[in-house]
């Protein structure tokens, strides 16, 4: 798998991935978040690709004392051929060269598999709730 960063033609393929990998939700349009994120740290939202076609997603950010993942998705047909895993070694990578000591990241309440994932990559539940306050609907 080639990692890379976003281009505006891996749109629809992206969209589709996210749907694919269930990560998408009604109140999160993924058009607006994939354009909001091209106004920050666009190249460190990440596209996997084999053969030319996008098969995996990464959108990394580093808030200047965190870093954060988002969408990390494999395509289902690609999932446990340590795609996962590569991507996410690779998004560690650039958060330690942009000086981040950390990454926080949330796993929506029920994905119990995904935090089996996490656990194998060394990342380990916070003593911490997250809260949440949207300040832009989506709809
Ligand atoms: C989570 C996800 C990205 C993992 O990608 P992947 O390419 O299948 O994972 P990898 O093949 O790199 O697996 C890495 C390790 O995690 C383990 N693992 C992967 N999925 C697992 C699961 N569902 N349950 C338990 N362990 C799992 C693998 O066995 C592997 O362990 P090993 O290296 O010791 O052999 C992928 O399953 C996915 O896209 N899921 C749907 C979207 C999602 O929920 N994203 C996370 C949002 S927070």
């Amino acid at each position: 798998m080639l990692i890379r960063s976003f281009r505006e033609e891996d749109t629809e393929p992206v969209v589709a991935l996210w749907q694919a990998c269930g990560l998408t939700r009604p109140w999160n349009d993924p058009y607006r978040d994939i354009a909001r994120k091209l106004t920050a740290q666009p190249e460190l939202f990440l596209v996997g690709e084999v053969s030319g076609e996008p098969i995996a997603s990464a959108m990394v950010g580093f808030d200047g004392h965190r870093g954060w993942v988002y969408y990390l998705a494999v395509h289902p047909t690609h999932q446990g051929k340590g795609y996962g895993r590569m991507l996410m070694a690779h998004a560690e990578q650039l958060l330690i060269e942009r000086g981040c000591p950390k990454i926080n990241l949330l796993v929506r309440a029920g994905n119990h598999a995904v935090i089996d994932f996490y656990d194998k990559l060394g990342y380990a539940p916070d003593a911490a709730v997250s809260l949440g306050k949207r300040l832009i609907p989506d709809q």
